[in-house]
């Protein structure tokens, strides 16, 4: 082997990269693991056909997913329970990773345990050692995989000591079968207690986000007050779900008599409790500041969610390769400071 002669193509790559296909990373709390800052929710994801609650079938996902990758969003949020209990989200991302096993390291892929599945006794639900063993098995099937990035409680479990808990995760770190943990639709109660026994444990189990529901007009919901800063001052990474108020934060809502077949929040039957008179004036006034700015107002949304302190990556579904687009370049919208006092005065007036 000749080893004198220069092998630019081996030497001349970034030492440590800061983005991936142009989209910025951002640290997931105060863990090691980096994450696109416009990451991809997929709970509406799967096999509308089969009557699995879906709105994005296969064709559809598998156009955004090779999309995401040219963009750099990376950052795939699924669980066990999308769409209504079928473990369809986690199937089709599954299949689209077989057919795509070069971008396995490339994705930071999170799945969530807790609720019912297949099982039927008070065994398969909650957080106990049996159902999180067997849930992340099963979630691994569906996904095609032999390990998950970050693995969610999806909510508090009452009824389980919280060390149960947390050593299971230990264990399942150490197998390698998952690399970080994070819990979501915590208080920020349950989140502090569970902060405090695993200090008792190892930092295996240290939760790196909370994914709770926020967006900028709905902010915190009462039951999750706090958790933002207690994600703040912990080093936890606050994920916020719902970013997009479920498209509310759009212009397509603004006459909400123009909403129809098609629209979510429309098809959901929830459009007069989330487009109310009063969070519609809200949406307006952004409306008008993005469009002063030249961007939209979901990226407004976006960029701005981005900057509050406490808070990790985002994962707006997108429903389209175009919402996808628009939504992976709030990734790179700057807002100054004069912005963000404008965005502050258009929440609160
Ligand atoms: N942990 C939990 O309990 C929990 C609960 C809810 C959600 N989540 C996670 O959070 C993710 C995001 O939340 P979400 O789906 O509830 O709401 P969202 O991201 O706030 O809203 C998504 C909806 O907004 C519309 N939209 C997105 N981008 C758009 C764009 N650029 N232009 C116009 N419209 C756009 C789409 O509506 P159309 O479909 O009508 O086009 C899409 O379905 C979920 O996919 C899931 O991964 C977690």
């Amino acid at each position: 082997m000749d080893y004198l002669t220069p092998r630019p193509d081996l030497y001349d790559v970034p030492f440590m990269a800061e983005e991936f296909n142009g989209m910025p990373y951002r640290r997931v709390g105060a863990s090691g693991l980096q994450a696109s800052a416009i990451g991809l929710g997929t709970w509406k994801f799967g096999y509308p056909h089969t009557g699995d609650g879906a709105r994005v079938d296969e064709r559809t996902a598998f156009a955004i997913f090779d999309r995401a990758i040219e963009l750099g969003v990376t950052f795939w949020d699924t669980a066990n329970r999308y769409n209504a209990g079928s473990g369809n989200s986690e199937r089709l991302i599954g299949r689209w990773l077989r057919a795509n096993p070069e971008q396995r390291r490339n994705i930071v892929l999170a799945t969530k345990l807790h609720g019912g599945m297949d099982g039927a006794t008070p065994n398969h639900s909650g957080l106990s050692r049996t159902n999180i063993v067997d849930a992340l098995r099963a979630s691994l099937a569906r996904l095609q995989l032999d390990y998950v990035d970050v693995l969610y409680f999806h909510r508090f479990d009452p009824g389980v000591p919280i060390e149960e808990s947390l050593e299971t995760i230990e264990d399942l770190v150490r197998q390698g079968v998952v690399r970080y943990f994070a819990v979501s639709n915590f208080t920020r109660d349950q989140l502090a207690d569970y902060l405090k026994v695993q200090e008792t444990l190892s930092r295996r189990c240290r939760p790196v986000a909370v994914q709770n529901q926020f967006d900028p007009v709905n902010r915190e919901p009462e039951r999750f007050v706090g958790a933002l800063e207690l994600c703040a001052a912990q080093g936890v990474a606050y994920v916020p779900y719902s970013p997009l108020a479920g498209g509310l934060l759009t212009t397509r809502y603004l006459d909400p008599a123009k909403a129809g077949a098609g629209d979510r929040l429309h098809d959901e039957g929830r459009l007069a409790a989330a487009a109310t008179p009063e969070k519609l004036a809200v949406v307006r006034r952004l409306v008008k500041l993005a469009e002063a700015w030249e961007i939209e107002v979901s990226q407004l949304a976006l960029a701005y969610l981005l900057t509050l302190p406490g808070m990790g990556p985002q994962i707006p579904s997108s429903s389209t390769v175009a919402q996808l687009e628009s939504n992976a370049a709030a990734g790179r919208v700057t807002l100054t400071s004069e912005q963000l006092a404008e965005i502050e005065a258009a929440l609160s007036a």
